[in-house]
């Protein structure tokens, strides 16, 4: 089989990332540098810090990506960028770089979205893993329920109406005190307390199985962090970070399980933040388990944000004869 090498990159939100991926599936660098320490300082992501600091950051970057993996840019094949959904100012300093290095060596330019990146991670590290299956990927941002049909082929089945599970996550943290990123000193801390402490809503949206509503879930946690405050109750936050989480697990798992009994789909992956969660982890390997359904998830450094799965996306865009020309731009709002 011909070779391809592409050197891709992601710039989408707080993370200025590239990779170096061979044929979609092996990762020769994995470089990310990472902005959080400097947006925990104002509890989440300033969209013009990040800009500035991709800009900063990204020519480094793509360098030591290069570097890692043994090569030089004549090396490489196609450029794989993520173009969307994502911050529009984080965004445009990725495909701008990516439209220049590619001008300048004459070779392909990949636009790449962000989710279908998510994806494609799950890829790399399960080398027997192909289409078609069902994929739930849980971010920051997004929350989707997706049929992979094939290769760059994704029928939606369902997604969040309100906040992203991550966002929810990262909220949560913040009410309880637990600073930003909210999502791993969650799981972290969860591990301490009681997930029936509480009992927090698992939301159901009406005449719609697969969609998802995290804000209320949000509000009931706010409402009674609140209401032991009025009551001078102790309250004891890893309680309520189990209890939290027991209901984003409930919800994510049921409604993966429906997914999977009404496409009789025998493969399941998870993909995204969120995905690196520990008790979605264990909870969706038991119930994968108990119905005979393969089940698959990149390992955490694959699931944040980061460039590989980028590089795996392009490559099968690249396989379908999918191209783009200078005009390539950043849409903060890319549809799947
Ligand atoms: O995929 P990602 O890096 O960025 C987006 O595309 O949004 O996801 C970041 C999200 C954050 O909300 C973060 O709190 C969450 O993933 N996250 C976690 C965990 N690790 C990261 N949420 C729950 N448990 C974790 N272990
Ligand atoms: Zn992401």
């Amino acid at each position: 089989m011909e070779e391809v090498k592409i050197l891709a990159i992601e710039s989408s939100c707080d993370e200025t990332a590239a990779a170096v991926v061979v044929n979609g599936r092996e990762a020769l660098s994995n470089v990310i540098s990472s902005q959080i320490d400097l947006h925990t300082l104002y509890g989440g992501v300033v969209p013009e810090i990040a800009s500035r600091k991709h800009i900063e950051n990204i020519n480094y970057v793509i360098e030591k990506a290069l570097s890692d993996a043994n090569c030089t840019l004549d090396d490489i094949d196609a450029i794989g960028v993520t173009y969307g959904p994502g911050l529009v100012g984080a965004l445009l300093v990725g495909v701008a770089e990516a439209k220049a290095i590619c001008f300048a060596k004459d070779i392909p330019l990949i636009g790449v979205h962000h989710i279908e990146g998510h994806i494609c991670a799950n890829y790399v590290e399960n080398k027997e893993l192909e289409p078609p299956f069902v994929c739930l990927v849980v971010s920051g941002g997004h929350t989707h329920l997706v049929v992979v049909e094939d290769y760059g082929k994704y029928k939606i089945l369902g997604k969040t109406r309100d906040d992203a599970a991550g966002e929810a996550f990262d909220k949560v943290a913040r009410a309880i005190g637990l600073g930003y990123p909210g999502g791993p000193k969650i799981d972290k801390i969860s591990k301490e307390g009681n997930p029936h402490a509480y009992e927090f809503p698992r939301t159901k949206i009406t005449n719609s199985i697969y969609d998802f509503s995290f804000s209320g879930l949000k509000s009931a946690v706010l409402n009674q962090l609140n209401l032991s405050k009025m009551k001078g109750e102790e309250i004891n936050p890893a309680d309520v970070a189990a209890s939290f989480q027991k209901s984003v697990v409930d919800t994510l798992v049921s409604r993966a399980m429906i997914a999977l009994e009404e496409t009789g789909m025998k493969k399941f992956a998870i993909a995204g933040g969120v995905a690196s969660n520990t008790a979605i982890r264990a909870a969706f390997k038991e119930e994968c388990e108990k119905r005979g359904v393969e089940f698959y998830h990149p390992s955490p450094i694959l699931c944040t944000d980061n460039a590989v799965m980028i590089g795996s996306a392009a490559y099968y865009e690249y396989k379908n004869g999918i191209t783009h020309s200078w005009d390539l731009n950043a849409i903060p709002n890319l549809k799947l």
